[in-house]
C-alpha cells in the first residue's frame, strides 16, 4: 500500500493522514519514506495500538475528520471505506485536503457482489503475515493476524457489504470530480488530486 500511495505522490508531503490506519503498519512505512512533519493515524478503534514511529495516534471517524479545512497534503486509506457512508467521508476528504493535495483511497470490492467466504478471509490473513512481520515485527504480526483469524473479526468481515467495481466507480466519480482509478488484488483504488494549489 505504501508503494502504491507514494507512486502517486509528486512532491513529498508535510502533513499526512491515514484514515483507519489500524495497527499502523503502513503509517510506519510512510513516516520512514516521506520524512513528513506530521503523520496521523486516525482510527476510532481502541483495540489497536499504533506502532508507528513518530506518527500521532488520533481517535476519530472518517465521516467527521477532526482537522481544519485545506490542511492536509496527503490522505490515504486501505480497507476502511466499506465501513463508512462513503459520500460523507469523501466530502470530508475534499474539505480537509489542501488545494493540490492528494487522496489515495483503496478498498476491498467483490466481483460478484456476494459477501466474502471465511476460507478466503483466513487465507488472506495468513498470506499477509510475512508483510506484517517485515513492517511491524514478529510480535505485532502475530497479534494482527491473530485478530484477523478471531471468530469475532471473521463474522464481522463476512457480513461486510462490499461494492462491486461498477458501484465503486459510480460512487467515487459522483463524489470526487475527475477522480482516477487504479486496481490492486481484491481492491479498487481511487486517486484524486484536489483542484488548485
Ligand atoms: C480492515 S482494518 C484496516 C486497517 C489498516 N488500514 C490496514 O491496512 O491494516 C479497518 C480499520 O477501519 C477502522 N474504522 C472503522 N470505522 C471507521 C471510521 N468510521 N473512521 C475511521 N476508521 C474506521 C477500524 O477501526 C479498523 O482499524
Amino acid at each position: 500500500m505504501a508503494d502504491l500511495v507514494l507512486g502517486h505522490v509528486l512532491s513529498l508531503p508535510e502533513v499526512v493522514v491515514d484514515i483507519g490506519g489500524g495497527s499502523g503498519a503502513v503509517v510506519k512505512l510512510i513516516c520512514a519514506r516521506t520524512n513528513a512533519r506530521i503523520v496521523v493515524n486516525l482510527d476510532p478503534s481502541p483495540g489497536f495500538e499504533a506502532h508507528a514511529d513518530g506518527a500521532l495516534r488520533v481517535a476519530g471517524r472518517a465521516e467527521a475528520l477532526p482537522f481544519s479545512d485545506n490542511s492536509i497534503d496527503l490522505i490515504y486509506s486501505y480497507g476502511v471505506f466499506h465501513h463508512l457512508d462513503v459520500p460523507v467521508a469523501l466530502a470530508d476528504v475534499a474539505r480537509t485536503l489542501k488545494p493540490g493535495g492528494l487522496a489515495v483511497i483503496a478498498d476491498f470490492i467483490t466481483e460478484n457482489g456476494r459477501p466474502r467466504q471465511a476460507l478466503t478471509l483466513i487465507f488472506d490473513a495468513l498470506r499477509a503475515f510475512r508483510g506484517y512481520r517485515a513492517n511491524i515485527g514478529l510480535v505485532g504480526a502475530v497479534r494482527v493476524v491473530g485478530y484477523r483469524l478471531s471468530p469475532g473479526w471473521l463474522n464481522h468481515a463476512r457480513s461486510d457489504r462490499l461494492l462491486s467495481p461498477s458501484e465503486f466507480h459510480k460512487i467515487y466519480t459522483n463524489s470526487l470530480h475527475s477522480v482516477n482509478f487504479d486496481a490492486m488484488a481484491g481492491a479498487m483504488v481511487a486517486v484524486w488530486r484536489k483542484p488548485g494549489g
